[in-house]
């Protein structure tokens, strides 16, 4: 009896030694499509090998918006989870309203400052402090084509500009199929149109328009320019577009059913948990005009502040993972971006990721790097909100001229 009451003493300290030692982590993020499912996967596997728990906290919606909302009320109850996918702009502000952690020791001992080009490490630190963890980088001027569907309507090549663009579209059109898988959702409008914008007026427009929110460049001839392409875009859009999520927009492309889809490179995602092949079975193109630019997403996961050590102890192991090459390999062959972390390996990238990595250091070299409007990294979450909604409103209602699309635009990005 001693004996036995002894083991239960010794069980029961050994499970609370583990408690301690073992932490969860909880984790809030949008990737709930086939590919980006896939990819998270991989990080909760390395973070179990490592004895933490898991747990995931996933709010569907492309772009995140609702996970967003979800993320300020679980903030706001004084509840928030360990990690929580943030980007851009909006890293700052949640640091700014004291709710992040200090990940320094992380940063410092995995040396992040030498491994993390300074446009990505800025956007991580508050005051000179790492308060987030950057995953990848996802390309979003990209335009995704199917190969046998292009073959189908008799074109040759991918459309280099707008107007190539279009005759390509048209040609589609009379083969009955449908030029461009589009879902109708703010997020997926405003994507394109970054696209369109940035095609239309070149990356000095995209920058002035965009990015510094300048009254005359979003009033000006080019404006009206790139909403009249946008429009025209739509018109290649099928009619039950409205609210479809974008990776069923990927996939009628994916199934021959639509010849052309303006998203980020989350959508290679979507092609690869299919088995396609690039090259062969699609193509992935710059977005018609833009191939010496280079809009970029960071993936970045914001860490918050934890009372527990065994949590805290967890989320270092999970900000260190993230930017092992472990994981940077594995996710990103995965989720169709290319590693954040410098000096990676890129054999086991397929063509589209090493023209990802390729364009990326030559555009930072050229002006031609510029942050997404579309994907929060450009300007601050209410402007963006704003002038999202606004070119939703113009793609929604046909009626609305483009003088006046301008003109509600430009006043959108006045939002403070
Ligand atoms: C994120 C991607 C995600 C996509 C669709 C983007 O804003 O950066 O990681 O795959 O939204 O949900």
């Amino acid at each position: 009896m001693i004996k036995l009451s002894k083991l239960a003493a010794a069980v029961a300290l050994a499970v609370a030694g583990n408690a301690v030692m073992a932490g969860e982590v909880e984790v809030l993020h949008w990737w709930t499509s086939g590919g980006e499912a896939k990819s998270v996967g991989e990080l909760k596997k390395i973070m179990q090998a490592k004895g933490n728990t898991w747990k995931d906290f996933a709010v569907a919606g492309g772009g995140g918006d609702n996970a967003m909302t979800v993320l300020k009320s679980r903030v706001v109850a004084g509840n928030p989870p360990a990690a929580a996918q943030i980007k851009g702009p909006a890293i700052q502000e949640w640091a700014a309203e004291g709710v992040l952690a200090n990940l320094d020791p992380v940063a410092k001992a995995e040396k992040w400052d030498e491994l993390l080009p300074k446009v990505v490490a800025d956007v991580m630190k508050y005051k000179g402090n790492y308060v987030a963890a950057p995953v990848n980088v996802h390309r979003v001027n990209w335009m995704w084509a199917n190969s046998a569907v292009l073959k189908k309507a008799g074109v040759n090549g991918t459309p280099k500009t707008w107007d190539e663009f279009f005759v390509a579209a048209e040609k589609v059109k009379k083969a009955g199929l449908i030029a461009v898988a589009h879902g109708g959702q703010n997020w997926q409008d405003f994507t394109t149109f970054e696209s369109v914008v940035l095609g239309v007026g070149g990356a000095k427009f995209y920058n002035d328009a965009l990015i510094k929110l300048d009254p005359k460049a979003l009033t000006s001839a080019t404006m009206t320019k790139s909403l009249e392409t946008f429009r025209k875009v739509k018109g290649y859009t099928d009619a039950a577009a409205p609210g479809r999520d974008w990776n069923l927009a990927t996939a009628m492309v994916i199934q021959e059913k639509a010849a052309f889809q303006f998203m980020g490179d989350w959508a290679k995602g979507e092609f690869t948990a299919a088995g396609k092949v690039p090259g062969k079975d699609y193509i992935c193109a710059a977005a018609p005009g833009t191939a010496n630019a280079y809009t970029f997403n960071v993936d970045s996961f914001a860490m918050f502040k934890l009372k527990d050590a065994a949590a805290q102890k967890a989320q270092a192991d999970l900000a260190a993972a993230i930017m092992g090459t472990q994981f940077q390999e594995v996710f990103n062959l995965n989720k169709g971006s290319i590693p954040v972390r410098l000096n990676m390996d890129m054999s086991k990238f397929d063509d589209c990721a090493k023209l990802s990595s390729k364009d990326f250091v030559a555009t930072s070299k050229t002006g031609g790097l510029l942050p997404s409007i579309a994907h929060g990294m450009a300007v601050q979450p209410a402007a963006e909100g704003a002038i999202k909604d606004a070119v939703s409103q113009f793609w929604n209602n046909d009626k609305m001229s483009v003088a006046d699309g301008v003109s509600s635009i430009a006043k959108a990005a006045a939002t403070k």
